[in-house]
């Protein structure tokens, strides 16, 4: 494990999007891991800047998200979809029809999530995942729980997510409840992980994450295991580290 301190959140989106760009850069047909959140909108923008600027093609480049709601289409401003559109796809000269994301509007869990399963063995597996995480230790929308779950699967977010993420939508009561996510499995099989965090409130997570007992109380602890995980992260996250 390699961890990278920035100085704030400006400093850290800089210096993750420059691990991310050096990817694209030495293999351009890379298959990007993608992840939603407040943490990688700055990461993004600057990927933006340097494709503006020439210095980065995203056009053989394929990607696959996380996660997203349940019940929810692409249009919806809320969903993973429409966030990943207007904060990197619509920017850039990536192909859409290589951009994927689970489908919020089918209703049958199996089948979204076998097809999901079905779309990441498609692209030949992840090269760079990139991860955020929660306050709870939750990385995509894997939530502690009792055992850590393998590949896509339809979850029921916690109280403590729902709350965190209610800030984006106008009640709690618009919050999903469900969503779709990558599994541990999945997120493991990645051949690099890039994980930020940026904020106190990330510290106590981003510490039991990295140096507590591996659990599936703290989904990201699993990481300890990962054979090439970058974190970068700022002071406030660090502080306890
Ligand atoms: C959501 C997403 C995660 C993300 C987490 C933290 O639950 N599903 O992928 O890492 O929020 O979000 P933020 O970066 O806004 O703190």
């Amino acid at each position: 494990m390699i961890i990278y301190k920035g100085k704030d959140y400006q400093d850290v989106s800089r210096k993750a999007a420059n691990i991310m760009s050096a990817q694209i850069i030495m293999k351009p047909d890379a298959v990007l891991g993608l992840a939603t959140g407040s943490t990688p909108v700055g990461m993004y923008a600057q990927l933006v800047e340097w494709y503006k600027k020439g210095d980065l093609d995203f056009s053989q480049v394929t990607t696959v998200n996380l996660d997203e709601y349940k019940g929810i289409s692409g249009d919806n401003e809320q969903s993973y979809r429409y966030f990943m559109n207007k904060n990197l796809f619509d920017h850039i000269n990536i192909d859409k029809n290589k951009t994927f994301v689970p489908d919020g509007l089918e209703e049958n869990s199996d089948k979204a999530c076998a097809e999901y399963n079905a779309v990441i063995s498609r692209t030949g597996g992840v090269d760079m995942q990139l991860l955020g995480i929660g306050e709870n230790g939750h990385i995509g929308f894997n939530e502690p729980g009792a055992a850590f779950e393998k590949e896509t699967h339809c979850v029921d977010l916690t109280e403590s997510t729902i709350r965190a993420n209610a800030r984006f939508f106008d009640s709690m009561d618009e919050v999903p409840k469900q969503a779709y996510t990558m599994g541990i499995k999945n997120i493991m099989a990645a051949r690099k992980i890039l994980l930020v965090a940026t904020g106190v409130a990330k510290a106590e997570a981003l510490y039991k994450s990295l140096y507590g007992p591996i659990t599936p109380n703290v989904p990201a602890s699993i990481l300890q295991l990962h054979l090439d995980l970058t974190v970068v992260a700022d002071e406030a996250a660090l502080a306890v580290i």
